[in-house]
């Protein structure tokens, strides 16, 4: 990852609460946000307004969905002050608690082509696999762009899959400020990782949403589960392998040193080796990449009121900041000038 520019910049990013986090999740976007936190400005947030254009599909009994979001929205936070996010350099909040953002999604609604929107990949993936899109789910990119623009940020760091949201993200800016002739947004850009897009247990991209996720915070058996339970060819362990061309061998990479990744190669190529020892080792080093942080994620777990104080700290800092785009935004676009 490049480093940012020298002068202070805003970095915002934002998770959905829609499940437990995963490695995907964690080196696509999760370990840049943490080893941001010195080179910038940094802006941390739980989507939960974006969560609930999907919380139909995520969780069947109707009267369990609002204690779902809540209970997801808790367990993200917690996950990612194990990780290693701080609150004293990084505002870290939960979206809902910022509702100006809201009312600039609908600003930009107003200055946005549907044309725009029709062409959005997560929203066309989502229809295509059966999901009944909502209205929420079709302008999830105008909510999105809202995020990023209240607080004029410079640089999302995110995975490639969000890449083109960015792109919708600069075009709404541009917009808005070509309707009113004030350049009030900045182009925001997106900041990739070294891993932009993880594969899953089965090769697809990883994500909640195809059920293919090894997660952060999973241990014992059912981390042994997913991991011994990646997809591989049917070769012999007497074959040569190609480890490019092996699940297995991508996720390993992600934990190893380059020495490490070289060894575990030429093993693949040798032949003699079966995938279950390559599996073995990635469990190994899951198991102890993230044994620091499954232990703080308990302590942290313990202290009942901490997540919450420190959400809401958060959004105190973050909403004065929304609060001052948005009177400029209401100026500049006409609307009244807020009274007390
Ligand atoms: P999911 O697809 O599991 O629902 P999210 O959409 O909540 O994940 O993604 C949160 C962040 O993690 C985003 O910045 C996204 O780009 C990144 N991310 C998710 N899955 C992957 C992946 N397989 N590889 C790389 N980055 C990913
Ligand atoms: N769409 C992002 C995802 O699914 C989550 C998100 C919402 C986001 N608002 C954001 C990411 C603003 C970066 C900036 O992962």
């Amino acid at each position: 990852m490049p480093p940012v520019e020298p002068a202070r910049k805003t970095i915002l990013s934002g998770v959905q609460p829609s499940g437990k986090l995963h490695l995907g999740n964690y080196f696509g976007a999760i370990k840049n946000h943490i080893a941001l936190q010195d080179q910038g400005r940094c802006i941390y947030f739980i989507a939960d307004y974006h969560a609930l254009t999907t919380i139909a599909d995520l969780q069947s009994d109707a009267s369990k969905r609002g204690a779902a979001l809540r209970e997801n929205s808790v367990d993200v936070a917690l996950s990612y002050l194990a990780l290693g996010l701080d609150p004293a350099k990084t505002i870290f909040y939960r979206q809902s608690d910022v509702p100006e953002v809201t009312e600039l999604a609908w600003i930009l609604s107003t200055v946005t082509g549907m044309g725009l929107l029709e062409r959005a990949h997560s929203f066309k993936d989502k229809a295509a696999r059966g999901i009944t899109p909502n209205v929420g789910l079709f302008v999830y990119p105008v909510l999105m762009a809202a995020d990023i623009l209240i607080y004029r940020s410079h640089f999302v760091p995110v995975g490639k899959d969000q890449v083109q949201h960015l792109e919708m993200t600069r075009d709404m800016a541009g917009y808005f400020n070509q309707t009113f002739g004030r350049e009030v947004f900045p182009a925001p850009r997106e900041l990739l990782s070294e891993a932009p897009l993880v594969p899953g247990t089965d090769g697809q991209k990883m994500s909640k949403s195809y059920g293919n996720t090894i997660d952060i915070f999973a241990e014992g058996k059912p981390l042994k589960q997913s991991v011994m339970g990646i997809k591989t060819d049917s070769s012999t362990v007497e074959d040569p392998k190609d480890p490019t061309k092996c699940n297995v061998f991508a996720l390993y990479g992600l934990f190893a040193t380059p020495a490490e990744r070289e060894e575990m190669a030429a093993k693949y190529r040798a032949g003699g080796m079966g995938y279950g020892v390559a599996k073995t080792a990635l469990l190994e080093k899951v198991t102890a990449y993230f044994a620091e942080a499954r232990a703080r994620r308990k302590e942290l777990a313990a202290k009942s009121d901490y997540v919450e104080e420190v959400l809401l700290d958060g959004a105190r800092r973050a909403r004065a900041e929304a609060q001052a785009t948005m009177e400029l935004v209401r100026d500049v676009c006409g609307l009244a000038k807020r009274k007390g």
